[in-house]
């Protein structure tokens, strides 16, 4: 609720408008026409849906549903408090926490006006209320006391105020407004009631199908034994005269029972000691044997009584003398002048005299114990409190048969209803004041001229009934209405069966007059209105009262004075004036209505009676409501409020208005193409005459909403893919810079390693000349191996000649000269070829085979075994004739891998494997495809074989101490210097055609050779 900007006056209509497709419409104001028949199809709807409450502006509608709805939780009570409730559906919270909020911030007084017809739901509507703030006010241990006390009258003046009726089972047969007084900082701290005409008559008399009030049975169903034998009373409603008339003193829908033990436990907590509950539930007990006293008649007519117990029982209860209240009960005591007459009573007049005595004491206990309950929720503190007050009062009541009771409940709604045209009017009328809005009459019925017809001084209904009551002589209920007749003859409200036309005539009896209320007509019928008006005690009755020993019973009537003359005021008067009391109550603060509806008549759930809804739909007033509310402007707005709203309807006023919220309005409405007389610019509001113009912006707004919400995703898509994509850069930009750094650092060692290197090498040829030492050292030993490179592909021709030497690098010159002169010395011409076999042996194992550098040193030998004797001559003769180069080897078998010693020879086109000087295999050089060894120091050979017969033998693994000089000499032999391969890891081989295996290295502690599982040579260096 805007409470601050509003005024808390108007509840929020933006969440009606929202939810007003879904079901029904939440608020009638925006209801596009102001009949019956859309009324009430709006309320069935909601109805239909199980929302029972729907606002006309400020009031809330409430249809009974006569089922538990989950809406009454404490979890609801959390939703709506103290939330500006923008989305809210309508609810009972919203209207009390609405008023509760107002209260708080503009520091004034509320009440809440909850009227219906019985059963329409208005006692319950009160409790929840009261619930409401019970639960959702600060509280504090002190406060829970007044607190428990508020809550627990409800019980107590319901035993005693309420009854079942054919309408309701627990109809309260008072009006009651009752005040709870909130401090500054809305604590709950204190209560007050005011109760209005107690439907008396109930006491002595009920219809068929109803009860007496709820006390009476609860105490003779619920009472303890002890209890009910000290007030003389039976556990028998049965028993009682005046709970049986109804023929339904036990109803299944109430516990009198537990609702006993209920009101014990309340009357306690409203601080009733146990001495006056002891009095009260005298009271109560008289009262039934009051009902059971019977007469007789004597031959004269004359009242007697015919049973003494009962009377007794009554005198007991109610400490009076019994013989005077026999008196009382059956004669009359006249005073004329000086002299006081006894005359006697006929039946009639007895029994009259009795209920009149009960309907008295029961009525003037209802009284004194609102007083009471008034005493234990009296706040005493001083400062000042603001209060919301609640009003839980009878509706228009239109019977068959309509009597001085609905006359008086008529004339109150007459009266409440002028009250809230006043406070309406008064209100509308304050803001188009406030702002600077013409003020236009709003076109609605006044009911004052009927108030005026009930109420007027001398003029009115009951004035004229006062006067018939107190006229001496023979007035009537018939003569009252020939007064009414003559007074009000041509009062435009007011017709009788005299002074109607013909037609209406037919509809009314003789007895009858008919008043045309704001809400229709109701035709009420004279009988009984005088007595009833006079409610009389008679004055010996009375004066006995006054002397009982009954404490209650005394104090009740103290306030009578017993010897004044005085005739009291007639009931009429009396309710007129409590009614102006209200009124000016009432007037004092700010007003809430909330009107009930009964869905049935035969209280089910689910049924919407369209035509008593419709009945009280006119006799509540709620078009006439609903049509004042609606009479100016139906909506109205702040300006900053309307803008933020609706200000993506416009291009100038999206997304930012900057200028003033009015000046934005206005365009924003020029935009949307409002004609002039549909709106009005007021200081702070605009106002929107109708609905439907409203509508029209709510459904563009709508619509513009599900673009907006479109746009704003894919804005919102697109800033997130942007994000992520800002992201990924900002990722890949960051490795990029950590690579670059990466390189760069690698960049920079590589540079100052070449400093280094160039530095080195300028140092070492600057220093060149020097001795050799740590500058010079690498530089030297470059120059050396460059020379001796060059050397070796410019090998002098004849070593004696000297000058074809490439002139060698100063390091070298010394040896070279040595060198020179060892050769020169011994005249023996070195021979160049053992040279040129170890260059052959480097460049082919040089940097690959690990055993290479300790093999540079040894040199090489012609061949290594010395002779040869064998006796096969093709050996001899190959030995003798074309050895080229021989030497032992350890042959490995091609099957188990076994070592066998044996010796080789080579000659100018083969290799011979000899064992024992006998020759067991040739390998032609043409067949040898490749010859293998390992990286490593081991020194194992593999001769490749081409092995195309299964029958012929594999290649050839062999184990060779001097495997560098074998193998160059095998190179230069065969020429084969391209078939040598320096394998790592394993080298395969061929055991026969198609059958491979292969030759394992590794490094281990001890060297070995042997077959491994997997069948392969395992060589161990
Ligand atoms: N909001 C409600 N939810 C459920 N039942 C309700 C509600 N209001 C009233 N009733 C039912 O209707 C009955 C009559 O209500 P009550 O408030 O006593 O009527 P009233 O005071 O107007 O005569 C209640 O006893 C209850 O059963
Ligand atoms: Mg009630």
């Amino acid at each position: 609720i805007e409470a601050g900007e509003e005024g808390g006056r108007r509840l929020d209509m933006e969440g009606a408008l929202t939810a007003r497709d879904r079901v029904g419409i939440q608020d009638f104001v925006l209801l596009d026409e102001t009949t019956e028949a859309a009324f009430l199809s709006n309320l069935k709807k909601r109805f239909s849906k199980d929302l029972i409450y729907t606002y006309i502006g400020t009031l809330l509608v409430s249809v009974n549903p006569y089922k538990e709805l989950d809406i009454y939780n404490k979890k609801q009570m959390e939703v709506y408090m103290g939330v500006n409730f923008f989305e809210l559906p309508p609810h009972i919270y919203a209207l009390a926490d609405n008023a509760y909020q107002t209260m708080l911030t503009e520091y004034n007084n509320h009440f809440i006006l909850i009227s219906g017809e019985s059963g329409a739901g208005k006692t319950e509507a009160s409790k929840k209320i009261l619930q409401y703030y019970a639960v959702t006010c600060p509280s504090t241990t002190l406060l829970n006391t007044v607190r428990d006390k508020m809550l627990m009258s409800n019980p107590v003046l319901e035993a005693f105020g309420n009854a079942k009726t054919l309408k309701n089972d627990n109809s309260s047969r008072f009006g009651k407004y009752m005040d709870i007084q909130f401090d500054s900082q809305g604590d709950a701290v204190g209560g007050h009631i005011l109760n209005y005409l107690l439907e008396k008559s109930r006491v002595v008399h009920q219809n068929h199908g109803e009860r007496n009030f709820h006390i009476f049975y609860q105490l003779v169903e619920g009472g303890e034994d002890d209890l009910l034998h000290e007030l003389g009373l039976e556990k028998d409603a049965q028993h009682y005269n005046y709970l049986t008339q109804g023929e339904c003193a036990i109803v299944s829908s109430i516990n009198d029972r537990n609702d006993w033990k209920t009101v014990k436990n309340a009357l306690q907590i409203i601080n009733i000691d146990e001495i006056n509950t002891n009095h009260l539930f005298g009271i109560v007990a008289s009262v039934l044997h009051l009902g059971n006293v019977q007469f007789d008649s004597d031959s004269k007519g004359h009242a007697l009584l015919n049973n003494n117990t009962e009377l007794r029982w009554v005198s007991n209860l109610l400490g009076v003398d019994a013989q005077s209240l026999q008196e009382g009960l059956t004669y009359r005591k006249i005073e004329a002048r000086t002299d006081q007459v006894l005359s006697p009573f006929t039946i009639d007049h007895a029994i009259y005299a009795r209920d009149a005595l009960a309907k008295a004491i029961y009525g003037q206990t209802f009284t004194w114990l609102v007083n009471r309950i008034n005493e234990s929720m009296e706040n005493k503190d001083p400062s000042r409190k603001t209060v919301i007050g609640l009003l839980d009062i009878y509706g228009f009541e239109v019977f068959y048969v309509n009597s001085f009771e609905q006359f008086c409940i008529n004339y109150c709604n007459e009266k409440l209803q002028q009250l809230f045209i006043q406070l309406t009017l008064k209100a509308e009328q304050e803001e188009y004041e406030a702002e600077d809005i013409e003020w236009e009459p709003v076109q609605f019925f006044n009911n004052k001229i009927i108030c005026d017809l009930v109420e007027e001084r001398h003029r009115g209904i009951i004035s004229i009934l006062d006067e018939e009551c107190l006229r001496p002589g023979d007035a009537t209920d018939l003569t009252f209405l020939e007064r009414l007749e003559d007074k009000m003859g041509n009062h435009p409200h007011f017709v009788t069966h005299k002074l109607a036309d013909k037609m209406t005539r037919k509809t009314l009896e003789r007895g009858d007059f008919r008043l045309l209320h704001y809400a229709g007509e109701v035709t009420y019928c004279v009988v009984g209105f005088l007595d009833k008006n006079n409610d009389l005690l008679y004055r010996n009755i009375k004066d006995l009262i006054c002397q009982s020993k009954n404490a209650i019973v005394r104090e009740c009537f103290a306030t009578v004075d017993p010897d004044s003359r005085r005739r009291p005021e007639t009931v009429a008067t009396q309710f007129k004036s409590s009614l102006l009391k209200l009124t000016e109550i009432l007037m004092a603060k700010e007003a809430w209505y909330i009107r009930c509806l009964k869905s049935n008549e035969s209280k089910q759930p689910g049924q919407f009676d369209e035509a008593l809804i419709r009945h009280q739909v006119k006799y509540l007033g709620l078009m006439e409501h609903l049509r004042v509310r609606r009479a100016g402007f139906a909506y109205r707005r702040k300006y900053d409020v309307f803008l933020k709203r609706y200000k993506p309807l416009c291009p100038a006023t999206w997304p930012h208005w900057r200028g003033v919220p009015a000046d934005g309005v206005e365009v924003l409405v020029q935009h949307l193409g409002y004609l002039p007389y549909e709106y009005k610019m007021g200081r702070t509001k605009i106002f929107i005459r109708h609905p439907r113009t409203l509508y029209a912006t709510e459904d563009a707004y709508e619509k513009c909403k599900h673009e907006l919400a479109t746009r704003l995703q894919a804005k919102y898509k697109g800033y997130r893919a942007k994000g992520e994509f800002r992201k990924q850069k900002e990722a890949a930009t960051k490795i990029e810079t950590c690579w670059r750094g990466v390189q760069a650092r690698k960049e920079r060692e590589k540079r100052a390693w070449a400093v280094k290197v160039i530095k080195k090498f300028i140092k070492g040829y600057m220093t060149r000349g020097q001795a050799k030492c740590t500058d010079n050292s690498e530089y030297l030993a470059f120059v050396r191996q460059n020379y001796l490179n060059r050397l070796k592909n410019t090998l002098p021709k004849t070593v004696l000649d000297k000058t074809t030497w490439q002139s060698p690098p100063a390091v070298l010159t010394e040896f070279l000269l040595c060198l020179f002169c060892l050769v020169r010395h011994q005249n023996y011409c070195v021979n160049f070829t053992t040279f040129q076999l170890k260059l052959l042996t480097s460049s082919i194992f040089k940097g690959k085979k690990e055993s290479y550098p300790q093999s540079v040193a040894q040199p090489f030998v012609d061949t290594r075994i010395k002779e040869i004797t064998s006796n096969q001559t093709q050996l001899t003769v190959l030995y003798s004739v074309f050895l080229q180069y021989s030497i032992p080897v350890i042959k490995y078998d091609r099957k188990g891998f076994k070592p066998r010693p044996r010796q080789l020879i080579l000659t100018q086109t083969a290799a011979y494997v000899i064992e024992e000087a006998k020759i067991k295999q040739r390998v032609l050089y043409t067949s040898l495809k490749g010859i293998s060894v390992s990286n490593l120091t081991d020194s194992i050979i593999v001769f490749h074989i081409t092995c195309e017969d299964p029958k012929q033998k594999g290649d050839l693994v062999m184990q060779c101490d001097h495997l560098f000089e074998f193998l160059t000499k095998l190179c230069v032999i065969a020429n084969k210097q391209n078939a040598v391969k320096v394998v790592q890891g394993s080298i395969k081989i061929e055991i026969q055609a198609g059958k491979e295996s292969a030759v394992d290295f590794t490094t281990g502690q001890e060297p070995m050779v042997y077959k491994a599982k997997n069948g392969h040579l395992m060589v161990v260096r």
